[in-house]
């Protein structure tokens, strides 16, 4: 049996898969351009991390840095175990999914998982994060096998660009923030490191 994909436009998937308590503030976990570009309101802010993720740039992206016909490249989380990823958390009301769902929109799910925030003092929390799996229609997967991988995806970034801009951009700035956070992320940063080379 093959496993259906879930769409390009997931909002009406993930408004029946989750439904949300109207008077309940929910915790968000961030770690791509959720953690540089805040377009939406929060109620409280602190650098977090969760387990067991890390980030790859294998999100096919057709809305915001690249187009249906020549998508960009953006950042999704793949299960590997003994990982931590580090973002940012964000408790919102629950009505601004709404605009997150449309932001999301392109192959991404909201899953509940355990954020660990540092705040003062530190805690844990059940939170959502945006992730777009292997199974959705948008999902590029690698550039090249191995070492290759982030020297490929530069040049796919490089190339791209969409509504909200430059592919590049969403890598430069995703690096930035991740440094404000002093978050090491060798595959981020290689793939800053040769779009620079490239002259980004
Ligand atoms: C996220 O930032 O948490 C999700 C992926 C993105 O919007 O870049």
């Amino acid at each position: 049996m093959t496993e259906e994909k879930a769409p390009h436009d997931t909002q009406a998937l993930n408004k029946s898969r989750c439904t949300l308590d109207a008077n309940q503030p929910v915790w968000l976990f961030g770690y791509g351009s959720l953690i540089y570009k805040v377009d939406f309101d929060y109620l409280q802010r602190t650098p977090a991390y969760i387990e067991n993720w890390q980030r790859r740039f294998w999100q096919g992206s057709h809305d915001h840095r690249g187009t249906p016909d020549a998508p960009g490249r953006v950042a999704t989380l793949l299960p590997h175990t003994g990982a931590v990823c580090m973002g940012m958390a964000y408790k919102v009301s629950p009505q601004v999914f709404e605009h997150l769902d449309h932001r999301e929109k392109n192959g991404y799910l909201r899953l509940s998982t355990t954020l660990h925030l540092q705040s003062e003092p530190p805690q844990s929390t059940q939170g959502l994060v945006y992730i777009a799996t292997e199974h959705n229609e948008a999902f590029l997967g690698p550039a090249a096998e191995g070492e290759a991988d982030e020297r490929e995806i530069a040049r796919h970034i490089a190339n791209a660009r969409g509504p909200s801009g430059p592919n590049d951009e969403y890598v430069l700035r995703l690096a930035e923030a991740l440094r404000s956070l002093n978050a090491n992320d060798p595959h981020v940063f290689a793939i800053e490191r040769y779009l620079l080379e490239r002259g980004a």
